[in-house]
């Protein structure tokens, strides 16, 4: 590789297009969102990841109305057939691609696929997601917990970009949406598995973003505050606390292909960022009386840190106690 430094000269005019699409497509998401919607979808082709449920399940349907040829991804061909049967059945178009994203073969597979039977994809959603909620000190002996959450949060949603942009950028069009959390802004307790995916997922995307603003691909990260889906659903405490509806969950999707913003982000979410960057400790004080304040069933098999330090003293056969 030369090491000698070489310069090109930037192209400057589609910053002003992009500045104009930007305020265009924000005031008619204000004034008439569902005709905007039908005017951004109508004739595309969406791949939508984790369509077998709860969001992706409410997003899929209201593409397919809006005119969008709808692909499918989830590892529940049945359920997916449920879903594209009806779309069907009410005049949409929709395709199904089961599919283990976790296995990034089968993300090149369905990414293929769908290439060969619709041409291109104009739309990428990576909306499938896996959340665990687990304190760090339980998860000493479950290294597991972080590979699973990235290689599903961060390494499918990649793959699956990798796979579908360079059709975008041949075609100079096209848009990415990565569906993230709140979590990024709030850092709540007992997601550091999970949220060091999403994290590492919005870094992406925001690197990409700056990467292809001369161009006319764009990218979005969406950050959710809890939404009552089926993911939610085991931890009780949630049952007791105000969160999102599904259909509003929805609409900040549309929004989000609408309006091509790189952020849809809550008034709980500008609060939260806004605290931690302006009052770092305090934020962290309420995470952390919050995260002492509920108890948590520490998992099978589990090692305190008291019994690991005096087996670490005592030597791995206990060794240092007989000689005492
Ligand atoms: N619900 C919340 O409170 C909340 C808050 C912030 C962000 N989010 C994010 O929103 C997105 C959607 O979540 P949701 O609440 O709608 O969850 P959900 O109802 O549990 O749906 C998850 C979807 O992901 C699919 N999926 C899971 N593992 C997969 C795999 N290995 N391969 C392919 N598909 C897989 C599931 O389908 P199969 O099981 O059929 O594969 C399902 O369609 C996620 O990225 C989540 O992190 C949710």
């Amino acid at each position: 590789m030369s090491s000698e430094l070489k310069f090109r000269l930037p192209t400057i005019r589609p910053y002003f297009s992009r500045l104009r699409d930007h305020w265009s497509w924000n005031t008619r998401s204000v004034i008439q969102p569902g005709t905007a919607l039908r005017r951004r979808v109508s004739g595309k082709v969406v791949m939508l990841t984790g369509a077998s449920s709860g969001i992706g399940e409410g997003v899929a349907e209201k593409l397919a109305e809006a005119g969008a040829t709808v692909l499918l991804v989830a590892r529940n061909r049945d359920k997916l057939n449920v879903i594209a049967e009806r779309i069907q059945a009410s005049g949409g178009k929709a395709g199904v691609y089961p599919a283990d994203l976790t296995n990034l073969e089968e993300c090149d597979r369905i990414c293929e696929q769908a290439q060969q039977d619709h041409g291109r994809v104009d739309i990428l959603i990576n909306n499938a997601g896996r959340s665990i909620r687990r304190s760090i000190k339980f998860t000493y002996d479950r290294f597991h917990d972080y590979e699973r959450t990235l290689q599903l949060n961060y390494l499918a949603s990649i793959r699956m970009a990798m796979n579908l942009l360079p059709g975008m950028e041949a075609r100079n069009e096209g848009h990415i949406i990565n569906v993230s959390t709140v979590g990024v802004q709030a850092n709540p307790a007992r997601f550091s598995a999970y949220l060091g995916s999403k994290w590492a997922l919005e870094g992406w995307t925001w690197v990409a973003a700056n990467e292809f603003a001369h161009t006319g691909v764009r990218f979005s990260s969406l950050n959710y505050p809890l939404v009552r889906t089926p993911m939610i659903a085991p931890t009780k405490i949630y049952q007791y606390m105000p969160v999102m509806s599904p259909e509003t969950a929805v609409k900040w999707m549309l929004d989000v292909i609408v309006t091509q913003n790189k952020r849809k982000l809550g008034v709980f979410g500008k609060g939260a960022l806004a605290m931690y960057y302006l009052l770092p400790k305090t934020s962290e004080s309420i995470v952390n009386v919050s995260y002492q304040s509920i108890y948590e069933e520490p998992p099978e098999n589990y090692v305190s840190s008291k019994a690991r330090a005096g087996k670490a003293a005592n030597g791995p056969e206990g060794k240092n106690q007989e000689r005492a």
